[in-house]
């Protein structure tokens, strides 16, 4: 079997025959923020079907492909659409996006989700700086052989979502005017939303939001040395806060609050 090595400088080789060049910043867009990638100046797009190593992405409203260009004055490689523990795809594939980032030499990635609110003082529609996550998916994209030309065999997560990021988007959120909350993602394996009894276990232990997403990409860049800003739109209350829970909501949800999270993305990219 290949090395993730030998995978990546294929990978890589085809992306940038594609007229991908410099990459400053990974950006991971998820359900309902893809929009966010329609404002990359002269675009590249590579779908995802195109891109060696790469699964076809299953979920709708993500539309998968890679989106290459300028936003808001910086380099940025964009992923429209992410791949899911929960589609079937190992932690390594889910991964593999961000691994090709880093082959890249992006020195920072900017995570999105849409995610359920546990905190008691969170509402649907507000958008919560990740502050720290919990893993509670079951595995991490790590498990096996470590490589160590990518990454250290056990990583450092003290401070997985860099400080001095949270603190500048934190400071141009107040300049903005968009309130932003701040908060612990802990992540489920998902395809089912939390039960009422997960959720009350999940505030105990410390989470804010719930989602089925993020935090394999964000172990993934910590292994490969990337700074890590982490955004997620509270597109509902978790379970039992409310009484059902569907994705079309988690969808008009964003849809309401997107033009918010595109200045909050856009204006924090500007200064970083
Ligand atoms: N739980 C998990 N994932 C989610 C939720 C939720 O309530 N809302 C949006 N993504």
């Amino acid at each position: 079997m290949d090395s993730l090595q030998e995978k990546l400088k294929e990978t890589t080789e085809f992306i940038q025959k594609q007229g991908v060049g410099e990459v400053e910043f990974g950006l991971i867009l998820g359900s309902g923020l893809g929009e966010l990638a329609e404002e990359i100046e002269d675009a590249k797009i590579i779908t995802y079907d195109k891109v060696p190593h790469f699964p076809i992405s299953t979920v709708t409203g993500h539309a998968g492909q890679l989106v290459y260009g300028t936003l808001a004055g910086k380099k940025v490689l964009a992923m429209q659409g992410r791949f899911h523990y929960y589609e079937g795809h190992s932690m390594q594939t889910v991964t593999y996006p961000v691994r090709v980032m880093a082959a890249l030499k992006a020195h920072s990635l900017i995570v999105t989700n849409a995610a359920g609110g546990v905190n008691e003082d969170f509402k649907a529609g507000d958008l919560m700086l990740i502050a720290d996550h919990i893993n509670f998916m079951g595995s991490n994209p790590l498990f096996g052989p470590n490589e160590d030309e990518i990454g250290p065999r056990f990583p450092d997560m003290s401070e997985a979502y860099d400080m001095s990021y949270r603190q500048t988007a934190q400071k141009i959120a107040e300049k903005q005017g968009i309130p932003l909350k701040e908060g612990n993602y802990m992540a489920f394996s998902g395809p089912t939303y939390e039960t009422p009894a997960e959720v009350r276990f999940a505030r105990i232990a410390g989470g804010d939001a719930v989602g089925m997403s993020t935090v394999p990409e964000v172990i993934a860049a910590c292994h490969s040395g990337l700074k890590v800003l982490g955004i997620s739109c509270i597109t509902n209350l978790a379970a039992g806060m409310q009484k059902s829970l569907n994705h079309d909501e988690v969808v008009k949800t964003t849809e309401r609050v997107k033009a918010d999270f595109k200045t909050l993305v856009k204006e924090t990219l500007k200064v970083l």
